[in-house]
Parts: C-alpha cells; sequence; structure tokens
C-alpha cells in the first residue's frame, strides 16, 4: 500500500487555469448568478426569464422561458464564428489505418443532412429515436440529428443483447431506430443489426430501422421497414435550418440500472443539461480549445460518452479523439499509439482500463512518445491508490494531475472532482463538490457527519444538468432519490470525509453493483437467471475484484426437474446459464462465477442476506449467522455443488 499521499497543483498549470481559486466563493455567494454566467457561454434564442423554479421539487426546471438548439451550439456556431476547418473528432477506427478527420464544418452538413432524413421518415418533436450504435462518426451525426429537430434519443449501448434493446424501445416508445450492420471489435466486424430485427419484431410501433453500412457484413433486409443510412442521410439537402426548443425539451433518455430489476429512463433536458456538461468539461479538464486535443476513452452508449464525447465537447468546439476499438487490438498499445499519433493532451478513462494496463505493464506505454499529455481525469468507479499512482507516473510523467469525477447518469455532469491548478490530488479521493454544487456525507438520520466519519452521499442542491424525472414514472423519481432524507437527494453511493473535509467514494449502499465502471443491477441479473427453466431461486453480489472493482458472483438453487436422476450440475450447465444472462442483458452482465446451491441464507422474513454471499464470494469467514432461519445452510453453501469459473 501507498501511504496517503497528497500532490500539489502544479504552479504552471495554476498560472494558466481557466477558473481561479475564487471561483468557489463566487458560486457560494449566489449559486444560481453562477450557473447563469456558465449559462451565457452558450448561444441562446431566446433568454430565460428565471435561472431556477424549484417551486415544486424534486422537479426543476432550469432557464425557464430560455429557448436553444443543441446542435446548433455544438456544431453550427462553430462554424459561424470561422472555425469550420478545425478538427471536431480525429476518428479512429478499430482496423489500423482506418481513421477519418471530421472538421466542424463536415459535421454540420452531416448533422442538417441528417436531420432532414429523420424529418423525412416522418420523425417530428417529441418522438423518441433508439440509436444503437458502434463507437463510429455516425452515432455523434445521429445524436445530434434528433437533437436539432427535437426528437430525444435513447442510445442504447451497442452491449447490450436484443432483449434489452427491446425493453428500452419499448419503454420509451421509440418510433425509428439508427442502427448498423455492425462494428469492429477485438479484430473481426461485430453485428448489431440481427439484435435489432429481433427486438423490433417484438416493438410494431417502430416503423423505421436506418442502417448505416460499416463492416460491409451481409445483413437481413425488410423493405418495409429498413433504409440505407447512405439512400436517406447522403442524398438529403446540407441545409437545415434549426428550431429553438424550450429549455426544458426532453434531450435525451437514457436507461441505467437500479435496485428493481427494470431499468430506469433517466431524463435530460435541453438548456440545463447542457450548460452543466460544458461548464464542467471547460472548468475540470481546463479545456483550451485552439489547443488541447481531447480523449475521453469510454462508449457513446453511456452517459460518459454522452456527456464528455459528444455534447460538453463540442458546445465547447473542442477537439476530440474517438476511437472504436478495444485497447488491445491489434496490440496492446493501441490508446498510447492513438496519444502519440494525435498529439492527445487530456485523457479522460476509468478504473478499471487502468487497472488492465498496469497488469500488462509499464513497458508498454514506455514506447511511445506521451509527452504531450497535460491533464488526466478518471471516472465511473472508486480509484483505488495504485492505479491513481500509476497513472499520474506511468501515464502522466509525473507531471499530469489525475481529477478524480464522481457523478452519476442521473447527474449528467461531473459533481465532485478536483479543479486543476486549484485543488491538491490525494489518491483516491474525488475531493470536493465543484463550484455550484452542493454536496454532503450524511449519517442514517440525514445529518452531515464530521470530519473523520462516513456516511452516505447526498446533493442538497438542484444543479443544471440533473435529472428531471424517470421516463414515465414521476413517481419512482420520487422514491428513488428524494425519499431516503427530507429535501436531499440521495445518491446511493457511501462515502467518508477525511480530516480535511475531503470527500472519498467507498461504492454502492444499494444493490447495484460497479463492474468495470458499468453500472448492474443484482436483481435485474437474479429476474434473468430465474428466468431460465432450470433455475428455482437465484442471488447475486458483486465481490471485490482486483481488476475490474467487483465481479458478478451467482448463488443459484436448481428446479428439482433441472437434472436427471444422479446427474450432477456441471460446467456445460453453468456455462447454459452464464450465455442466458448474456442473452437476457448482455455480455458485460455475465456472472464471474456460479455456485449452485442447495439453499439461500435467509432472515426469518425471508430475506437474502447478500452479505453472507459477498463473504462466501470473498472468500473471508462468513460473519454474524444468528439472524439466519436455519444457521447450518452456510455451511452447505460452502460445500456448493458446483463452480463456473469466467472462460472469457
Ligand atoms: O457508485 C458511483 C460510481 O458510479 C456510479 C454511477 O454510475 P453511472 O450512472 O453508470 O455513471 C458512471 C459514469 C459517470 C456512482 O453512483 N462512480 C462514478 N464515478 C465515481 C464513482 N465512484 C467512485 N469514484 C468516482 N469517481
Amino acid at each position: 500500500m501507498h501511504e496517503m499521499r497528497r500532490f500539489e497543483p502544479p504552479a504552471e498549470l495554476a498560472a494558466h487555469a481557466n477558473v481561479t481559486a475564487d471561483v468557489y466563493a463566487e458560486a457560494d455567494a449566489d449559486r444560481l448568478a453562477f450557473w447563469e454566467k456558465a449559462a451565457e457561454r452558450l448561444s441562446w434564442d431566446t433568454k430565460w426569464d428565471r435561472v431556477l423554479d424549484w417551486d415544486n421539487a424534486p422537479f426543476a426546471q432550469w432557464f425557464v422561458g430560455g429557448k436553444i438548439n443543441a446542435a446548433y451550439n455544438c456544431v453550427d456556431r462553430h462554424v459561424e464564428a470561422g472555425n469550420g476547418d478545425k478538427v471536431a473528432y480525429h476518428w479512429v477506427g478499430e482496423p489500423e489505418n482506418d481513421t477519418r478527420d471530421i472538421t466542424y464544418a463536415e459535421l454540420k452538413d452531416l448533422v442538417c443532412q441528417a436531420a432532414n432524413a429523420l424529418t423525412g421518415l416522418g420523425v417530428k418533436a417529441g418522438d423518441r429515436v433508439a440509436i444503437y450504435m458502434p463507437m463510429i462518426p455516425e452515432t455523434v451525426v445521429a445524436m445530434l440529428a434528433c437533437a436539432r429537430i427535437g426528437a430525444p434519443h435513447t442510445v442504447v449501448f451497442g452491449g447490450f443483447s436484443s432483449t434489452a434493446l427491446r425493453d428500452r424501445i419499448q419503454d420509451c416508445d421509440a418510433r425509428v431506430v439508427i442502427t448498423s450492420d455492425g462494428g469492429y471489435r477485438r479484430g473481426a466486424p461485430a453485428a448489431l443489426k440481427p439484435a435489432v430485427d429481433e427486438a423490433v419484431a417484438q416493438c410494431p410501433d417502430v416503423r423505421s430501422v436506418l442502417v448505416v453500412q460499416r463492416t460491409g457484413q451481409d445483413v437481413e433486409w425488410d423493405d418495409s421497414r429498413d433504409v440505407w443510412w447512405d439512400d436517406a442521410v447522403g442524398t438529403a439537402s446540407t441545409e437545415h435550418t434549426p428550431e429553438a426548443f424550450d429549455s426544458e425539451h426532453p434531450l435525451y433518455v437514457m436507461y441505467t440500472s437500479g435496485t428493481t430489476g427494470k431499468p430506469k429512463g433517466i431524463l435530460h433536458t435541453t438548456g440545463g443539461y447542457l450548460v452543466g456538461t460544458s461548464y464542467t468539461h471547460w472548468s475540470v479538464f481546463d479545456l483550451k480549445p485552439e489547443t488541447d486535443i481531447f480523449w475521453t476513452a469510454a462508449d457513446i452508449g453511456w452517459v460518459t460518452g454522452h456527456s464528455y464525447i459528444v455534447y460538453g465537447p463540442l458546445a465547447n468546439g473542442t477537439t476530440s479523439v474517438m476511437y472504436e476499438g478495444t485497447p488491445d487490438t491489434p496490440h496492446k498499445g493501441r490508446w498510447w499509439e492513438i496519444i502519440q499519433q494525435h498529439k492527445v493532451t487530456i485523457l479522460y478513462c476509468a478504473p478499471t482500463a487502468i487497472r488492465t494496463f498496469m497488469k500488462w505493464g509499464s513497458d508498454i506505454p514506455d514506447e511511445f512518445d506521451l509527452s504531450t499529455l497535460r491533464l488526466l481525469g478518471s471516472v465511473g468507479e472508486p480509484i483505488n491508490p495504485e492505479a491513481y499512482i500509476w497513472y499520474r507516473e506511468t501515464i502522466g510523467g509525473g507531471r499530469c494531475p489525475v481529477m478524480d469525477t464522481w457523478w452519476q447518469t442521473e447527474t449528467g455532469q461531473l459533481m465532485i472532482s478536483p479543479l486543476p491548478g486549484i485543488t491538491a490530488g490525494k489518491p483516491g479521493s474525488a475531493m470536493k463538490a465543484l463550484p455550484g454544487i452542493g454536496a454532503l456525507v450524511v449519517d442514517d438520520e440525514g445529518n452531515a457527519v464530521q470530519p473523520g466519519s462516513g456516511g452516505y452521499l447526498v446533493l442538497t442542491e438542484p444543479w443544471p444538468a440533473m435529472l428531471r424525472t424517470l421516463w414515465g414514472d414521476d413517481e419512482r423519481y420520487q422514491d428513488t432519490y428524494w425519499s431516503r432524507f427530507q429535501g436531499l437527494y440521495f445518491a446511493g453511493d457511501g462515502a467518508k470525509l477525511d480530516e480535511d473535509g475531503d470527500i472519498w467514494l467507498l461504492g454502492r449502499v444499494d444493490d447495484v453493483m460497479n463492474v468495470s465502471g458499468h453500472r448492474l443491477s443484482t436483481t435485474e441479473i437474479e429476474s434473468a437467471l430465474v428466468s431460465h427453466p432450470k433455475v428455482a431461486e437465484a442471488a447475486v453480489v458483486g465481490a471485490n475484484d482486483p481488476d475490474t472493482g467487483q465481479a458478478v458472483n451467482a448463488f443459484v438453487i436448481l428446479r428439482e426437474s433441472a437434472l436427471k436422476d444422479g446427474e450432477k450440475a456441471d460446467d456445460a450447465l453453468i456455462q447454459e446459464l452464464r450465455n442466458h444472462v448474456s442473452k437476457e442483458i448482455g455480455p458485460i452482465a455475465k456472472p464471474k462465477s456460479i455456485l449452485v446451491v442447495p439453499e439461500l441464507p435467509k432472515t426469518r422474513s425471508g430475506k437474502i442476506m447478500r452479505r453472507l454471499l459477498r463473504d462466501v464470494a470473498e472468500k473471508r469467514d462468513v460473519g454474524d449467522v444468528t439472524t439466519l432461519a436455519d444457521s447450518t445452510i452456510m455451511d452447505q453453501i460452502k460445500q456448493g455443488l458446483a463452480t463456473g469459473k469466467d472462460d472469457d
């Protein structure tokens, strides 16, 4: 273990940073004036009359009365300002030498064409459009085209199964799906269209599927529904007048896992979201649009991609890198090669990636020139001090500060993070709430804890990019986030304050797991397991894992009919169950291990004691079992009948 270290902010960064230390006092003095100033960085068609309407809390309205077009702010205004030739994306495909640079002027033409094509397909403001795509430029174009015509998009991560896609299309009642034949992954084309065909077969209201050709794979075709992107978008006019939408017009719905089986549709609206993402992108990454090359190494299918590959960076006129594939294709130095080639100055990624690179060894990045990097970011899960220090030293050459940024799909924007040139870095701590954000660590009763103590992370003030509700479920929105502590937003994370009052995130306190920075619900995976005909009951826990942060560990009770006389639960059955979860949710949810057990540990009231299962999964002595209905059960579980191991 490293002792607790503290890195002072580099002086040369401080001298030129976008924000200065007095920003905290400024925001504290008048929070709404602070956000109003941030909003003035954007182009509004009509100015707001009121910064925040919180009268109907927890339902917020930001920049009330303002009208704005998100796509215009992300694209047109940079072209109008004379920056049309500036590169918006250095896009890097997974196959080597498959690259494309897209300027702001080109992006504008593409977005206008796609907006016209969508209109041609009958999409109107307010209609939902599902996007199920690989990491290709058309994905960004599709999102911006939707935003331009006021059609909220719902991007579904390409790694999700057809079942997951179907559920999301149905939940938000999307009428059009944008997809591609596939994308490149681990050196080979991976298909996407078949999953769309399967999903859409059960979504009678989907009238069109727009298909980008990326890999040239054969696809099934339904003439009454399917349209090639090139035919519809490629032939459309590059002229399109953006319409200004109400600041609170829905921009997108992003589904995320909650504590129940049903994913939650997080709703983000236009004005506040764009203010929150663009301001934090500019301040936390000290973004200098003239000189920086910014790279968020995440998938657009997650909120990190929405806020920091698309909306934040584009609103700031940034040149970004966007990479299609995996870090080890065709070799384990791919990321570092991309940084060297494109002279990346800011890298933003997840601790899981960093831990993987650490395992592969420093020799690999050492072969590349990473001297252009000046700032590093981390997101998605707690970063362990070893990974932080390795990142800072080996990738950042000891000169780049690390911004450990805490936020969520729900918050839309960065919330807790150091500020470059201002805040010191402590490996493992996200430090403090950003200016304009109120965060506290509270005890069970909702009282703020003292430095040196732990509790629950809550947010005390509304913020511009906050979720507005859960799609179609205001009640669940209130129950999930605003009912645990009166008047406070409950994030679902445990946290502690150190002696200096800095915040350390400790992971989820609910039934949500974090595997490789991906958010998964224990109950969702349990439901997937019990939907298999051979499974009677299932319990899932997230156990600590040195590589992925947490790993999915499942315990299942088989139906009596599952095994014939004398037959054992063998590896083939375990694989069958793992594949079943993959089919139901997606490969990311596949349990790392499945233990077949005769019983599950339950309290007398029938509640599964996941804590004990976590002890088993983490190979600890099992804790207090006195509340179990049958205390011999843990012994039986430990002599489990079969274990499934991770083979991929
Ligand atoms: O538990 C926290 C963890 O990720 C959760 C949010 O997941 P999601 O909505 O998928 O968004 C991930 C990308 C923003 C949080 O509740 N988390 C996120 N960032 C951090 C983190 N945990 C510790 N430190 C972080 N920097």
